[in-house]
């Protein structure tokens, strides 16, 4: 870790991830009782299905108001409107609703990502998360992580439960969830990476929200995640959630995880499958 990522000594990473779960709580519950008879479309952002609801900004602005409350140093970065800077050196990187497709069809699965880290999050490898909290509003899954504390799973009032990798006997064993962006040019590059890594892998799964698969990689319940395009906010939180269980997340060359690849898995099922989507993508092209 390069010196200027490296937390300071006093930080009480613990009380960051209470503050993030606590946050994630709190939006989760808003999207699912605020969310209106007549949710639509409120915008639209790189593409014509890259969609914002109106439910997005609301529990963007909840978790940003809570947070200029309770941390008035610390930066802001989320996906939708309204960044801010700050003076601790700390920002918390914000999704406020990964799954905005799912959201928008009522299909149960997405996500409010809240985390803290350390640097500057709109830039590649410059970045490190320290806490985080991921919550699925519907199912009750509650996953949170801080640096050096472990990754644990609460699922409605139930206990917490510490997260382990599940490391499964080949790869030809492994169960892979991946993503899709919304750019045509940028899912063409990904349909061919898949038609490529599709016959040596069990199976593939398509879940629609980021964090919640990194999440599922960390309780075991796919073995691996691998995909283009993610933002921060996207992937802050889980990243941390999969590394406290004992998983590897990279660019799938050995770098931080960022946009043009995120691959985590168990560590040896991280290294089969970064091979196997490095010679994919020899033979696809680099893409863009
Ligand atoms: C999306 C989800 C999806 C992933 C896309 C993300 P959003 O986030 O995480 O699973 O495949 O790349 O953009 O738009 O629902 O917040
Ligand atoms: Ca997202």
């Amino acid at each position: 870790m390069s010196a200027n990522l490296t937390p300071p000594a006093d930080l009480d990473v613990r009380a960051l991830r209470d503050l993030c779960e606590q946050l994630a709580r709190e939006a989760g519950a808003l999207i699912v009782d605020g969310r209106p008879d007549d949710l639509g479309v409120a915008s639209t952002k790189s593409s014509a299905t890259d969609v914002v609801t109106v439910m997005d900004q609301r529990s963007q602005d909840l978790v940003r108001e809570r947070l200029a409350a309770a941390r008035p140093r610390d930066a802001f970065y989320g996906e939708e409107e309204g960044g801010a800077s700050g003076e601790s050196g700390l920002t918390w990187v914000v999704d406020p609703i990964d799954g905005t497709v799912n959201y928008l069809y009522g299909l149960p699965a997405y996500s409010v990502s809240v985390a803290a880290v350390i640097g500057d999050p709109a830039t590649d490898g410059a970045w490190r998360p320290v806490a985080g909290a991921v919550v699925n509003p519907v199912s009750g899954e509650c996953y949170v992580a801080a640096l050096g504390e472990g990754a644990t799973l609460q699922v409605g009032d139930g206990p917490r439960r510490t997260l382990r990798v599940a490391e499964p006997e080949s790869l030809g064993q492994t169960l892979v969830a991946t993503g899709f962006g919304y750019e045509a040019g940028r899912r063409r590059w990904q349909a061919a990476i898949l038609a490529e890594v599709l016959g040596d892998v069990r199976d593939i799964r398509r879940l629609g929200s980021a964090a919640l698969d990194l999440c599922r990689v960390a309780d075991g319940t796919v073995d691996a995640f691998y995909e283009r395009g993610l933002n921060a906010w996207d992937l802050a939180a889980g990243w941390l959630v999969v590394t406290e269980a004992g998983g590897v997340v990279d660019d799938g060359t050995g770098a931080d995880p960022r946009t043009a690849m995120v691959l985590a898995a168990a560590p040896r099922t991280h290294a089969a499958l970064g091979a196997r989507l490095r010679s994919a993508i020899a033979v696809v092209g680099e893409g863009d």
